[in-house]
């Protein structure tokens, strides 16, 4: 059986916390009123409290004079998300983490131990946030989306990576209702705004040789991140820094999980073609672009010719040979 709690995830009175702020905006509310209606003690409540203004959550006031919210905080509590996703696949068990080391990671354990499709996984901050390739995922406070979704779709594990740019797919038409921004896909897991990272997907699985046993998928976007450490900041950028303003990372969150559970839904149904025909119209890297791969030990110019009925990538080379690509490093050429 799945846990219903997780070592180091929120706790669900402190989630109550929130929305007993978040209900009574602008209204003083008793450390001793709070503890009662959540049912913990007063020095747990002042604790919280001290957690809920690290991750930004505007709380004023003191333990004798009340508590309350300067302005409805931009975390993404699952109670929420629970009711702005009524009636979906996505609402059912969401674990929500201050912080975590990787929601993949969690994700990873949570499967194995029999969590049932449809679980979320939501962290304000990772320790070790995953990219591809070994890579690793910049994972800043309270300023990015970081969750990892949880599927066990009947499908051949052939199939999986599909999965990766749909949810890309569903990641660029959440960002477009949101911002009016377009971002480009790079195959097979890249968000890109004026030739930067904006956000990525890991896709990980469990299968056998004919059937997968699940899937997870992880993304991450960068939201709010004002600007990024030197290292990044020439290779990455934020919907803050495109738009000139700070984006609310529960909408965001909430249009993507409604996009995604479309798309798979549609998948599902109509299968491979769905998410290819897609692909290859959202990505100005499917066709027709100059590009770099760096596939392991090999790596090759070349000139992107659609992609595969899997989804995988074929590239005319130089020579003039069609190659599809497995997995490999696309950069490109100008
Ligand atoms: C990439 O572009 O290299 C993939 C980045 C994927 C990052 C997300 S953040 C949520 C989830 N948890 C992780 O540890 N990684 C993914």
């Amino acid at each position: 059986m799945p846990p219903t709690s997780l070592p180091g995830a929120t706790d669900k009175r402190l989630a109550s916390l929130v929305t007993l702020f978040a209900d009574n905006a602008t209204i003083s509310i008793s450390g001793a009123r709070i503890a009662r209606e959540i049912g913990v003690s007063r020095s747990t409540v002042w604790r919280w409290i001290e957690q809920l203004r690290e991750v930004g959550v505007r709380v004023k006031g003191r333990p004798h004079t009340g508590y309350f919210l300067e302005k409805v905080p931009d975390i993404l509590t699952p109670d929420l998300l629970r009711t702005q996703l009524k009636g979906s696949l996505f609402a059912k068990r969401i674990y929500h983490f201050f912080k975590t080391d990787s929601t993949n990671r969690v994700a990873m354990e949570l499967a194995n131990s029999g969590e049932a499709e449809g679980a979320v996984i939501l962290a304000e901050e990772q320790t070790a946030g995953r990219g591809r390739a070994g890579r690793s995922w910049h994972s800043e406070r309270a300023a990015g989306i970081y969750v990892t979704l949880l599927l066990r779709p009947k499908i051949s594990p052939i199939q999986a990576p599909l999965l990766t740019m749909m949810a890309g797919l569903s990641a660029q038409a959440a960002i477009h209702a949101q911002t009016g921004l377009a971002p480009d896909l790079k195959w097979p897991n890249d968000l890109i705004l004026g030739g930067k990272k904006l956000g990525g997907i890991l896709t990980e699985m469990y299968a056998d040789t004919s059937l997968v046993r699940f899937v997870i998928v992880g993304i991450g976007i960068n939201v709010n991140q004002e600007r990024l450490p030197s290292e990044l900041s020439s290779i990455a950028t934020s919907l803050w820094a495109e738009t000139g303003r700070p984006q609310s990372r529960p909408q965001l969150l909430a249009r993507l999980l409604r996009e995604f559970e479309s798309d798979y839904n549609h998948f599902l149904r109509e299968g491979a073609k769905s998410i290819t025909e897609r692909f290859s119209k959202a990505s100005s890297y499917a066709v027709g672009k100059k590009v770099h791969v760096a596939n392991g030990s090999e790596s090759f110019n070349g000139v992107t010719a659609g992609l595969a009925p899997e989804g995988l990538l074929q590239v005319e080379r130089d020579d003039g040979k069609v190659v599809t690509i497995i997995a490999g490093d696309i950069t490109e050429l100008k």
